[in-house]
């Protein structure tokens, strides 16, 4: 039977076969400390003569990184040993040897390991990122879940802009053109209106040119719609759903962070409510530390880092122009130069992992918002109808799956935060 390394202490002074690949080795005179992985930890077996036999030492001793292995020994607990167990081995077999494992314990270049990302992955820190993504997933899934949100799959093939036209991919649909997906968010609406609360969780796609540590060209994000929900409520589900995916990280994936060396503190510092500011006064916030900045223009990277150091738990800043804003929000009715829209920047001077807002809900309002986006009005006719029956007023969120990924695991670049990134000039592996 095979125990899962996750599992050892349940197998405390008993026998256990362990299924799983040979990180490392080390020799201290008649005795071999070999580091197994199984993928769901990684644990020391400490082999003698002795205990193996002549053969089975001989063939340790030519084993090579990342060969798969079973081994079978004794359990035993020890304070000293990584994890606080090893394995008094009485039985090795090999299983499949490997030949010349390029990614050896020393340091490499980046661009080396994104390109051997399908072995990457199996590194320490590798998989604990993926683990604390897993997580992340999970709680994400479960927040909506426990609040009675249906989940609203939504296509990849779409016949038309969501975020703009700039950065669509374009497809062949049988002599039409498609585009693949850069929001789910029209079709979740009709979900809302149609379910009351719902989300959707895929990837989507940006043919973004820009080469920062914040963009990728595929990425996944969730985004909850919710019928009768004004820009207030919507703040406001957007700081309970993020204050409880950070809280469920840190309570069940503590050794995933230390692994990653993550100082938690700032995580732990989150406090509700978060800030909430005006996109005005965010333009005020920023002349005043030095970076002069104008009403109207959009903020980019440099200016949400600036404005989210400021604070120790994310900010939400709300009241857009709405010339910089997509064109089916709502403007503000007490001043129409203003979107209803918010981004939420993750504190650490990570920037913007939330946008979202209320949507226009007026037919006649809606017609003009696409005109003057120039956007072809027939391959909006259905989201039109959601105005001509029954309107109400709705909003939502997306929130971008990987640089939440980032923030919470404190990496500088969101290329480790997805099994395969999908970036400017990479598309291999
Ligand atoms: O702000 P965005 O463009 O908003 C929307 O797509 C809305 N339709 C969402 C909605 O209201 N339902 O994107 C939302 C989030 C961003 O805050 C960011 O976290 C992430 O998606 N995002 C990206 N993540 C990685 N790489 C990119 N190129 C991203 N573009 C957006
Ligand atoms: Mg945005």
């Amino acid at each position: 039977m095979q125990t899962y390394i996750s599992g050892i202490a349940a197998q405390e002074g008993k026998s256990a076969t362990l299924k799983g690949w040979l990180y490392n080795i080390r020799s201290g005179g008649k005795i071999r400390f070999l580091l197994v992985r199984d993928g769901t930890g990684i644990i020391q077996c400490v082999a003698s003569q002795a205990d193996v036999g002549e053969e089975t030492f001989e063939l340790i001793d030519t084993l090579t990184q990342e060969s798969s292995i079973e081994v079978t020994g004794t359990v035993r607990a020890d304070k000293r040993a990584p994890g606080g167990y090893e394995l008094v081995m009485t039985k090795l077999e090999l299983v499949g040897r490997a030949a010349d494992y390029p990614i050896t314990p020393k340091e490499h270049g980046t661009a080396f390991l994104m390109e051997n990302r399908h072995l990457w992955v199996r590194s320490r820190r590798q998989a604990a990122i993926l683990r604390v993504r897993h997580e992340i997933v999970r709680a994400i899934r479960d927040f909506f879940d426990d609040r009675g949100f249906v989940l609203f799959d939504t296509p990849i093939f779409t016949p038309a802009a969501c975020e703009g036209t700039s950065t669509l991919f374009e497809t062949d649909y049988f002599g039409e053109k498609a585009y693949l997906t850069q929001s789910g968010q029209l079709y979740a609406e009709s979900g809302a209106m149609a379910l009351g609360k719902v989300y959707c969780f895929g990837p989507t796609f940006r043919a973004e040119k820009s080469k920062t540590r914040r963009h990728l060209i595929e990425f996944w994000m969730v985004e909850p719609e919710v019928a009768y929900l004004d820009l207030d409520g919507d703040m406001e589900l957007a700081e309970d759903f993020v204050f409880y995916v950070v809280e469920q990280v840190l309570a069940n994936r503590r050794e995933e962070l230390d692994i990653i060396e993550r100082d938690t503190s700032p995580l732990e510092k989150i406090k509700k409510p978060f800030p909430r500011i005006s996109y005005t006064e965010c333009v005020d916030i920023l002349n005043k530390a030095g970076h002069p900045f104008q009403w109207g223009n959009d903020l980019g990277g440099d200016e949400e880092t600036i404005v989210s150091s400021q604070f120790e738990s994310p900010v939400m800043v709300h009241h857009f122009p709405a010339e910089i804003k997509a064109f089916y929000m709502k403007n503000d009715p007490q001043d129409e130069r203003l979107a209803l829209g918010f981004d939420m920047l993750a504190p650490e001077g990570k920037g913007e992992i939330i946008g979202g807002g209320q949507r226009e809900d007026d037919y006649d309002m809606l017609v003009k918002k696409i005109q003057a986006h120039n956007l072809p009005l027939e391959a909006f006719d259905w989201y039109l109808d959601l105005r001509k029956y029954g309107t109400v007023p709705h909003a939502g969120f997306g929130l971008g799956l990987e640089r939440t990924v980032g923030w919470i695991c404190g990496l500088s670049h969101v290329r480790e935060t997805i099994p395969f990134p999908r970036m400017l000039h990479r598309l291999k592996p």
